[in-house]
């Protein structure tokens, strides 16, 4: 075990000390010292010592674990053959830490989206190139953040509870608001600073619900990664960005830690789905414990689902936040930067697959249960071509990355081509599938997928509305899931992944399907609901997954705050407003629920959680956007044309036979 530690003394409240332990794994390269003091797990660990052993009238100094600016002459020692990180003192290491401020951010980034600039070599040469390979030595250090001031005054929480104090700061915004926010909103801010979670007395997140009178909390006590982005949006957009930088750098801690299921490790890119802050006493029973992070990559999730989205939304925050903080210089870290990489690495990794799309397990992203969502799912490539185009915006160009730079370019210009030409459905779309010939064998066959007309399903033919379309939920070899899922639709929109046809589309669908997809309480998970033996078959008969329930057509107001961007950005305010007014009649007063029941979403979910974080965050980040929609255009990308024009495969534009590219046949009609 490695492991160092410093020195936190407080004049204000329980002095504590902050030992942050590591634990090396294979990703490291090194294998873990004989010497130090072992603690028990892969989580990230913070040491408060019981005040009465510490002199009072010291200010306070506090560190976090960093992965910045970590040399290996000044800070890590190498013993015994094996790579060891060795704890400083604590005031030198704080002196020491403060005098090398700001070291290892000397790039000017040169941000990616020139990619005129780089070549269009396969990732695989880069991938095992050795400045790849650096990508997996992170390189870590104690770094002095912040002092006394504006600390928050809770020392840690699971959950903060009702009564969490999320600092100074927070107190003078109740003011400055006044009277400009209504007894909902005011309700709302404050669950949501109830709900916001302490690491070592610092805001890192929020819990996901926050339930009085939940008799079996089950993982609802966590930071759930992608239930903390409406949060962190809230928060941004309502001027607070310290929560944020906490999450995204604490939970950058947890994605290169050990995560084994069953013998088995899944690559290092990965970031858990949620994570608690957990305490436990030390030994020698003197009144000190630790409190340390604990991640759940799915080892301990319902179905053991794997959060292929989680990494995702963890790049597309961090994009967030610099845009909305103005703080870039969270992004230009190494260590962030590393992040990053290790993402892309994941998810641009060769596989069996023929489709520029990500091929995932079912329940990998906000519907994390058996729904027939194995394959490629539209909402993890809505996400993922979202995430790319924020990496793109944010890696630092140098002669170490240019090829994933590239790899990222490739992958964004092919995703958005296999999306438009493949999951748009419309009414014209669906009678020329109607009437498709099958079994064409040939490179340039129509059919490509060998979908059987049949599977046109009897409620898309009356459902599906002259006007708009949208994109499927999923495409795979004779099979096209026609359900609509909101989720991946909207962000298809913000993120641009439909051509601007198609994202007015998609919105012009919602207004037209408005009583299928909103009616009671947006939004629509999907529909619609799988019923009577689709329904057993294919959720395996989940009793939580009933049709018009939960993730089968339940309604969950989180989706507010996208469909919000979206509307948003494709200038349609005051359909926004409508939506939120729909909301706002139902929410505050059925104490804020996690989702709804019923086809037109009139009841308050079977088994749904009241005092749901994301649905109070959502609410609010909907309000912030509607209140300040240039900040919104922050958060929303329009077409790029220079992706359009690249095309990577190699095949000419014009060559008339069958080696023609095909992203440039002439434009659907
Ligand atoms: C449910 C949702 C998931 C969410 C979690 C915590 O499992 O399906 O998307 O992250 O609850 O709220």
């Amino acid at each position: 075990m490695n492991s160092r530690s410093c020195i936190c003394v407080s004049a204000m409240k329980p002095c504590c000390r902050f030992l942050i332990s590591f634990r090396s794994s294979s990703l490291f390269g090194f294998s873990p010292p004989s010497s130090g003091r072992l603690i028990n797990s892969s989580k990230l660990h913070c040491t408060k010592i019981d005040s009465r052993s510490i002199r009072s009238g010291v200010h306070c100094r506090r560190f976090v674990l960093d992965r910045n600016d970590f040399s290996d002459s000044d800070s890590i020692s190498w013993g015994g053959g094996s790579r060891v990180l060795r704890a400083r003192g604590s005031s030198s290491s704080s002196s020491s830490s403060r005098g090398r401020g700001g070291r290892g951010v000397l790039l000017i980034p040169r941000v990616a989206s020139d990619f005129r600039n780089h070549s269009s070599s396969s990732l695989d040469s880069h991938v095992n190139d050795k400045t790849f390979e650096s990508m997996f030595v992170k390189p870590l250090v104690f770094k002095e953040v912040e002092k006394t001031q504006g600390r928050p005054k809770k020392e840690s929480g699971n959950g903060g509870g009702k009564y969490a104090n999320f600092g100074n700061v927070d107190v003078r915004r109740e003011t400055e608001r006044g009277s400009s926010q209504n007894d909902d909103e005011k309700e709302a801010w404050k669950l949501l600073r109830g709900a916001v979670v302490n690491y070592c007395g610092f805001p890192v997140g929020t819990v996901a619900a926050n339930d009085p009178g939940d008799k079996q909390t089950l993982n609802y006590d966590q930071v759930f990664i992608r239930d903390f982005v409406p949060s962190a949006y809230a928060f941004l957009l309502d001027g607070e960005g310290e929560i944020v930088r906490n999450f995204l750098l604490h939970t950058l801690q947890l994605q290169s830690w050990e995560k084994t299921v069953d013998c088995h490790s899944p690559g290092p890119g990965l970031m858990p789905a949620s994570f608690k802050v957990k305490s436990e006493p030390l030994e020698g029973n003197d009144g000190s414990f630790e409190e340390f992070l604990d991640p759940d990559f799915g080892g301990s999730a319902i179905g053991r689902v794997s959060p292929v989205d989680s990494g995702l939304w963890w790049i597309i925050l961090l994009r967030a936040y610099g845009k909305l903080t103005g703080d870039y210089t969270l992004q230009e870290r190494i260590d962030v930067q590393t992040g990053i990489k290790l993402i892309l690495k994941l998810c641009l990794a060769d596989g069996f697959d023929m489709f520029p799309t990500l091929l995932v397990t079912d329940g990998s992203c906000m519907i994390d249960r058996r729904m027939g969502i194995h394959g490629h799912p539209l909402e993890i490539q809505a996400l993922f071509y979202s995430a790319l185009r924020c990496a793109r915006e944010m890696l630092i160009v140098n002669d170490g990355t240019k090829n994933l730079v590239a790899a990222v370019n490739n992958r964004l210009s092919a995703l958005s081509f296999h999306i438009r030409e493949y999951y748009w459905v419309d009414i014209k779309k669906i009678n020329e599938i109607y009437r498709y010939n099958t079994e064409e064998y040939s490179a340039d066959a129509t059919n490509k997928f060998n979908i059987y007309p049949d599977q046109i399903p009897t409620w898309l033919v009356d459902w599906i509305p002259d006007k708009g379309g949208y994109f499927i939920g999923n495409l795979q070899p004779a099979h096209m899931d026609f359900r609509f899922f909101t989720l991946g639709n909207l962000w298809a929109v913000i993120s641009s992944l439909g051509d601007q046809e198609q994202n007015e589309g998609v919105m012009t669908l919602i207004e037209e399907k408005w009583d299928d997809l909103v009616a009671n309480m947006p939004l629509k998970i999907c529909f619609p609901a799988l019923e009577k033996d689709e329904w057993r078959i294919i959720t395996g008969s989940d009793p939580k997954n009933t049709p018009w329930s939960y993730h089968n057509g339940g309604s969950w107001p989180t989706l507010l705050w996208q469909f919000t961007l979206a509307c948003i950005k494709m200038g349609k305010l005051e359909l926004a407003k409508k939506a939120v007014a729909v909301a706002e009649k139902r929410l505050k007063e059925d104490e804020w629920p996690e989702y709804y029941d019923t086809k037109s979403g009139r009841f308050v979910g079977k088994q749904s959680r009241l005092y749901q974080t994301w649905t109070i965050a959502g609410f609010l980040a909907s309000k912030k956007l509607i209140e300040q929609p240039e900040k919104a255009s922050l958060l929303f990308w329009e077409e790029d044309y220079q992706l359009l024009e690249t095309c990577v495969c190699g095949l000419s534009r014009s060559s008339g036979g069958k080696n023609k590219c095909l992203r440039f046949t002439p434009p659907r009609s």
